[in-house]
């Protein structure tokens, strides 16, 4: 039959529904559809489709009334009635058309990114519909469809079509469709919509936080197993994600909001959505040869062949109790039972190591930031565990060591424990077991009558080594225990399959060189499901993931008579944020909406207390890495020795400023060492005024140099900012140099921002005054990363000391390598300044400032008054100082600045021409920033904050400044690796591929 035409729809509208509107053609799989335009801008959507189907078209409109009078969340299209009344039109053309309002809206498909929240959001929808439904019955329901799953084994006779692990994934869950028949025929039937693809949901125009909006398209609906529409509704919503079990499970949840499955429906659901798939990729496959050249029969084979094949590698038992855990039932059928159970037969600890001699249980703290762990060198080195292990034995004698159940703990860092999850990398952190620190050679026996089930040698670094699980039975149903961390000779003593005694030796605890390079202890988990495993088992679960492990691997606590856990609590994170609240300074602000509870530093990492790793490219203080093993080492040894102040003679002092001063400029000889960037920026500011007699300091527009009082005058950043005050009246503030958005450009405007500079000497010198100096930040940080232009320093400088002014460089931010080309900021610019002031990198996050000057300026600032400092040159920080000199110094760490930088730059440059929001991109070496512009060069920062926002859920950590916060900084410390790089490359494209970024560059309005 001949399609119909735009035109003839256009007809159609004027002559039946009396709509005069443009006809646009939609794509379609059996109707024909037409978006209706009217020229007051209303809109409709007819249908038109085939007369045979009349019955089908009836039963369609009937669901739809039917919904209109239920309280859903999401629209629903109303059935609009022609000119005589009737819901469909007999076209003369063997065709009936149809008349529906029209739903505005963005289709799923074309929405990115599709969060976590949204995918709740359509759990929730399609939850509400399938319970809206319940009360509906319609005869026309009741008909045999290729698309009801219920029928899906008609796909079992193509088989052949499919090739490879495809065809091995397709047979095995049609297998799997007919094992489950006695269960799913039995599971509650209704109508459902039963197409909820990503083409027939609709989500709303908010591109931040979207929702869904509508539903449409009933043109599938039947009535068959409820559990179906849920089971299709993933086999769309979750493709194309790294983690499509826990997609499933955001989807889950929301449906569980409003509509609850039964145990049995959530057994049936795994092999369903992988039922759907298959009958995709079989239709797919059949109309691909049927009609070689429609591309829309094959729309969505590809996302639906990646899904088969990532939802084959899940586990279908785990999949379940995530269903389980999502719909409020425990995750493990048996975990209740097996509570019970092990409750009336506990053992003592003694049945499992007789020979222990202990009183007492003393738990330790293993936890992601445990201080007896310590730096990572101490905990990654079992002979440093051994030795701290035996210490706190030999001060808590008659104790039994113990550990771990659901600790989060720092240990499992290497890529065997990464996997990549829906927000970016994740970490297997949560322990699972009970870990007994107990001396190698321990022998261990079985707490309970047993049929050997494993006896494997996993043997790799951080693994369990020799490793054994017994299975046990408990009233007709099986539990087992899983040792690892046993010596070599332990996987002689038993055979599979052995019957093993209550009491019977079992093994041996090994030490580090055989049991996978830990300290000696026995890894003991309790497991409900070994989930198809019979060499090795998970210890450690991903937190997002711990509740449904929980229930799988219960507490080994409940075996036991004694009490194994008697950690102290952990302080809530709301209760810290009203502590501060209440008692801390007020102006102490968070960052992120939810704050980051972080507990550990590591090289490039910030560590959460859910061992969650977070890249950083903001902090500049932890400048060789945090927690460098070197400078913690340092700082702790000399702690442990002295810590005074600088009346008495110590050779740390000396090392310390000979080091530093072989990295300055010969001029500079003098240094000064305090405990902030602030104070060294007080006492600089105090210098140049005693030097020069005189009041008046130049400084620079949004610049920044502390939070003392001097400093603050001369800080535009803050007394300009929110909360601040009047210009004093000797601070001369100079425009911002920013050659990209500033008040010049070109190839000489340093020469013209360095003219207001000499234009305020001259005023001043007209009011009879002189000037003390001028402060700058090198390369201006909170005023977003501006790099002044090239002649700016010395032309200022020259403003500056031709007036008899001192120039102050302050280098708090830049300094230590961070420029890759230079060591010192202010080298770029070949300039000598009479001051550097120094801080944050320079203790690597221990406070430690440093002030250098020429001789000339030492000798004139040494008026006969004492310069006291009681912390300021302690050996403490003095010993760290150096270190970080030489961490520099060693790791040839300004050359990778250098290269990183370079790298990051190039790439950032390579963003600039896809993203055209990236307005600017500059910086040097490891000190970058770019800003986000529309494309009239205003500034985004709703969408410099979408993006920090976003990067933060990607494991990322970035932050927002500049006057119009739309400039995103990278300053991370400068081991930054390439890798490093690349990693916040790739996901910085993912987010700048994002609708709420590219609406931003445009700010055109949706149009639907
Ligand atoms: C350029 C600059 N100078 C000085 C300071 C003040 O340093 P501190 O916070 O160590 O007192 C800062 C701190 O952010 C800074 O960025």
């Amino acid at each position: 039959m001949s399609k119909i035409t735009a035109q003839e729809a256009s007809q159609i509208a004027q002559k039946h529904f009396k709509i005069t509107a443009e006809a646009l053609k939609l794509d379609g799989y059996e109707d024909e559809n037409f978006l209706l335009e009217t020229n007051t801008e209303e809109k409709y959507l007819l249908k038109i489709s085939s007369e045979e189907n009349n019955a089908l078209l009836n039963f369609q409109n009937e669901i739809l009334s039917h919904l209109s009078t239920k309280n859903l969340t999401f629209k629903t299209s109303k059935v609009l009635n022609s000119e005589d009344g009737n819901s469909l039109v007999a076209l003369s053309i063997g065709k009936t058309a149809r008349l529906l309002s029209w739903l505005p809206g963005r289709i799923w498909a074309d929405v990115n990114p599709k969060t976590e929240h949204l995918r709740t959001n359509l759990g929730e929808a399609a939850g509400s519909l399938t319970k809206a439904l319940q009360d509906f019955k319609n005869t026309s329901a009741h008909r045999e469809l290729e698309w009801d799953l219920a029928n899906s084994n008609w796909t079992n006779k193509h088989i052949n079509r499919f090739h490879g692990e495809e065809k091995e994934a397709i047979q095995h869950f049609q297998n799997r469709f007919l094992e489950i028949q006695p269960v799913y025929k039995n599971i509650p039937k209704s109508i459902i919509h039963n197409d909820l693809n990503d083409y027939n949901i609709l989500v709303t125009s908010d591109l931040a936080e979207p929702k869904i909006s509508g539903l449409i398209d009933f043109g599938d609906s039947v009535f068959t197993q409820t559990v179906n529409d849920l089971a299709i509704t993933l086999a769309y919503a979750i493709t194309e994600i790294p983690d499509p079990l826990s997609a499933a499970l955001d989807i889950v949840k929301g449906y569980n909001k409003n509509y609850s499955f039964s145990e049995d429906e959530l057994k049936c659901l795994y092999t369903l959505v992988g039922m759907r798939l298959a009958t995709t990729l079989t239709n797919a496959s059949i109309k691909k040869e049927e009609f070689p050249d429609d591309e829309y029969y094959v729309i969505s084979e590809k996302p639906a062949q990646n899904l088969l094949l990532k939802w084959f590698k899940v586990n279908e038992s785990f999949a379940y109790y995530s269903f389980r855990n999502a719909c409020g039932y425990s995750a493990h059928p048996l975990e209740e039972k097996f509570e019970i159970w092990a409750k009336s037969n506990q053992i003592s600890l003694k049945t499992i190591f007789p020979t222990v001699t202990s009183e007492k249980i003393v738990n330790l703290d293993m936890s992601v930031g445990s201080t007896l762990l310590g730096n990572i060198s101490e905990y990654n080195d079992p002979e440093v565990s051994e030795f701290k292990l035996k210490q706190f034995q030999k001060h808590h004698p008659k104790t039994i060591l113990l550990n771990g159940y659901l600790e989060t703990r720092p240990f499992y860092t290497t890529d065997a424990f990464k996997s990549e999850g829906n927000n970016g990398p994740e970490y297997r952190t949560v322990h699972l077991g009970t870990d007994f620190w107990v001396p190698a050679e321990t022998p261990v026996h079985a707490p309970f009558d047993a049929i050997v089930k494993v006896i494997h040698h996993n043997n790799y670094d951080k693994d369990y080594g020799p490793m054994i699980i017994l299975e046990h039975s408990f009233e007709g149903d099986s539990f087992y225990t899983l040792y690892g961390h046993l010596t070599l000779s332990s996987l002689n003593i038993l055979k599979p399959g052995q019957i093993v005694k209550q009491g019977d030796l079992i093994a041996y605890i090994g030490s580090p060189s055989e049991n996978g390079n830990w300290a000696p202890h026995l890894h003991f988990q309790i497991i409900l499901d070994l989930l198809g495993n019979n060499e090795n088992f998970n210890g450690v679960a991903l937190p997002a993931k711990v509740d449904v492990w929980k229930s799988i691997c219960p507490n080994p606590n409940l075996i036991f008579k004694e009490e194994l856990e008697n950690l102290e609590e952990e302080l809530s994170e709301e209760s810290m944020i009203e502590f501060r609240k209440d008692h801390l300074g007020k102006g102490l602000s968070l960052s992120y909406d939810k704050p980051l509870h972080i507990v550990r530093g590591e090289g490039v990492y910030l560590i959460d207390i859910e061992g969650r790793k977070y890249l950083d490219t903001v902090n500049n203080v932890n400048h060789v890495g945090h927690q460098h093993p070197k400078v913690v080492s340092a700082g702790q040894r000399q702690m442990a020795v002295l810590n005074t102040n600088t009346r008495y003679l110590h050779k740390e002092i000396i090392a310390y400023a000979e080091a530093l001063l072989k990295k300055l400029p010969e001029h500079l000889s003098v240094i000064h060492i305090v405990n902030s960037g602030s104070e060294a920026n007080e006492l600089a500011l105090r210098m140049a005024k005693t030097v020069t007699g005189n009041k008046d300091i130049l400084a620079i527009e949004v610049g920044y140099h502390g939070n003392t009082n001097a400093v603050m005058d001369v800080s535009s950043y803050k007394f300009e900012g929110e909360g601040g005050f009047p210009k004093p009246e000797t601070t001369h503030i100079l425009p911002l140099p920013d050659s990209y958005r500033g008040k010049y450009s070109g190839d000489n405007c340093g020469v013209d921002y360095a003219q207001h500079a000499k234009e305020i000497i001259e005023t001043l010198k007209a009011e009879g005054k002189g000037i003390a100096g001028f402060i700058g930040e090198t390369l201006i940080s909170c005023g977003g990363q501006i790099v002044p232009p090239k002649d700016y320093f010395k032309e200022v400088y020259k403003h500056v000391h031709e007036a008899g002014g001192i120039c102050i460089a302050d280098e708090v931010q830049t300094g230590f390598g961070r420029m890759g080309k230079t060591f010192w900021a202010f080298e770029l610019y070949d300039v000598k300044p009479d001051i550097v002031t120094m801080g944050k990198p320079a203790g690597n996050g221990h406070p430690l400032a440093v002030v250098a000057c020429t001789k000339e300026v030492a000798e004139k600032f040494n008026t006969g008054m004492e310069y006291f400092n009681t912390f300021g040159g302690n050996p403490v920080s003095c010993a760290i100082g150096r270190t970080v000199l030489e961490i520099i110094e060693d790791e040839n760490l300004q050359q990778n600045a250098l290269e990183v930088g370079e790298f990051l730059k190039t790439e950032l440059k390579r963003l600039q021409k896809q993203f055209p929001i990236i307005g600017d991109v500059r910086g040097e070496g490891l000190f970058l920033g770019f800003e986000l512009n529309d494309s009239h060069k205003n500034p985004l920062p709703d969408q410099a904050s979408y993006l920090a926002n976003r990067m933060k859920q990607f494991g990322i950590l970035m932050s927002i400044d500049g006057p119009d916060h739309n400039v995103l900084k990278i300053k991370p410390p400068i081991v930054f690796s390439k890798k490093n790089a690349e990693e916040l490359i790739f996901r910085l494209n993912t987010v700048f591929g994002e609708d709420y970024m590219s609406f931003g560059y445009t700010q055109k309005p949706l149009k639907f």
